[in-house]
């Protein structure tokens, strides 16, 4: 697939931690090995909690395919850091929608890079898609989580969605945010 225009309008300068000058942008096709760098550099438990148990492997054609992004109707966003000459990704939230003609329900998706987790980023991003996801018209935003995953859970909680037992599967929980709501 042709990589659809970026919508590099919003990007964002976040915040500084330890040093380090977070930034926020849309995932780019060229991010291809600092997403590559990020995926291999995750822990076992993100991992899993992440691919909800599911393959703890993920091929070169996978990731591929988690850098090209149809923005004209999905959205990837990307926290970056700057260390020495290179950029390093920490942390990558994501939605795509459900159906092929939009604005529909979207499912999202986020992981943390494990050395940054619990400094904030995980739901600055959250807020960060939501926002991007109302801007645009859609109804409904949702996502499957590991019923033992109680970091996210709370996260979850706090980012105003409701949790509840996935009716086809007792180990994963479904986070739903109606995006109509103000
Ligand atoms: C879950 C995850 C996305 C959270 O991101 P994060 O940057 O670590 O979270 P934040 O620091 O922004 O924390 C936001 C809120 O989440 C909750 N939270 C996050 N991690 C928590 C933990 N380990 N225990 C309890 N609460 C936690 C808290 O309510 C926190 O709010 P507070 O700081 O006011 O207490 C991150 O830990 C991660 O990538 N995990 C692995 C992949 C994953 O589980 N993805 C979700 C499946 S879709």
């Amino acid at each position: 697939m042709s990589e659809t225009p970026v919508p590099e309008d919003i990007a964002e300068s976040w915040q500084v931690i330890h040093g380090y000058s977070i930034s926020v942008r849309p995932l780019r096709r060229a991010d291809l090995d600092i997403e590559s760098a990020f995926v291999e550099g995750l822990s076992r438990e993100s991992r899993y909690n992440r691919l909800l148990g599911g393959s703890m492997t993920l091929s070169r054609r996978h990731i591929e395919q988690l850098t090209t992004i149809d923005y004209s109707r999905d959205m990837a966003l990307a926290a970056v850091v700057m260390t020495e000459d290179s950029e390093v990704l920490i942390g990558v939230a994501r939605y795509v929608q459900e159906a092929s003609a939009g604005p529909g329900p979207c499912e999202f998706a986020i992981v943390i890079a494990d050395a940054w987790q619990g400094r904030g980023i995980g739901a600055h991003l959250m807020r960060k898609l939501i926002a991007v996801a109302r801007s645009r018209g859609l109804p409904a935003m949702y996502g499957e989580i590991l019923a033992t995953n109680s970091g996210m859970l709370m996260m979850m909680k706090r980012l105003g969605f409701r949790t509840a037992r996935h009716p086809g599967d007792a180990t994963v929980n479904r986070a739903t945010l109606d995006l109509s709501a103000p």
